[in-house]
């Protein structure tokens, strides 16, 4: 069952030429709810931390790409003619937030081997908690193409604003945020989010749970720690 944390609608502001209209998916599994305990468990060691990240993107990149542009394709069985479909081109764009996004894209390319893969890479300021990008790897144009950005912890929503300002600015059909976890002050500051242009950009957020709250240091609560340390050591 997928449960939609916040309507889709529109949200602008006076000025804005770009509306953003967003929605946010909390899936609601009993696979996905199993998964998450055991990832959240502080004594989880990082292969286990590792393997369940996987597993837990896959089951959500079933939901997350529910709404994948698909053509029709006709194919022939042993008995007859078959209509179906097969995804429509051009192909998605799969976009790990570096470091820890790195640890979801096997999960995600599970459900879309064809999808090219672009790279964004974000920091954040422990202090101020501002998000200062350090690498860009996205293909200059992106009309037409649904986008997946994959960022395990979806925290204030700098990270993700930046880097939906980055899609939108190339032109993205859609973004669909794949996260394992967020936080209510992330979700807000997305929905209020808008990047500057003259067409509609459907944002979404598909996550397997909303948790309560952010703390003083930006960390999700009860969350389950920094995702990077866990799936990759402390560095
Ligand atoms: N990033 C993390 O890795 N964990 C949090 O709780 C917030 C941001």
């Amino acid at each position: 069952m997928v449960s939609s944390g916040a309507p889709p609608g529109l949200h602008g502001r006076a000025g804005a030429a770009r509306l953003v209209i967003m929605q946010t998916l909390v899936v609601d599994h009993p696979l996905i709810a199993h998964k998450l305990t055991a990832l959240r468990d502080e004594r989880t060691d990082s292969p286990t931390f590792r393997r369940l990240t996987d597993e837990l993107v896959t089951l959500l990149a079933y939901e997350a790409t529910r709404e994948v542009r698909v053509q029709p394709e006709v194919v022939t069985t042993p008995v007859g003619e078959a209509r179906g479909v097969k995804l429509a081109r051009p192909v998605p764009l799969v976009v790990p937030v570096l470091r820890a996004g790195i640890g979801m894209l096997d999960g995600m390319i599970q459900l879309l081997p064809t999808a090219d893969v672009g790279f964004v890479g974000l920091a954040r300021d422990e202090e101020s908690l501002v998000a200062a990008t350090y690498a860009n790897r996205l293909p200059a144009n992106l009309a037409g193409r649904d986008v997946f950005v994959l960022d395990p912890m979806l925290a204030t929503g700098g990270t993700l604003e930046t880097v939906i300002t980055m899609l939108s600015q190339r032109d993205a059909a859609s973004v669909t945020a794949v996260c394992l976890l967020a936080a209510p002050e992330g979700i807000e500051r997305i929905a209020a989010t808008f990047p500057h242009d003259d067409e509609p950009l459907p944002v979404r957020v598909v996550t397997a749970a909303l948790d309560e709250r952010l703390n003083e240091r930006g960390y999700i609560v009860p969350g389950l720690g920094d995702a990077g340390d866990r799936l990759f050591g402390e560095i």
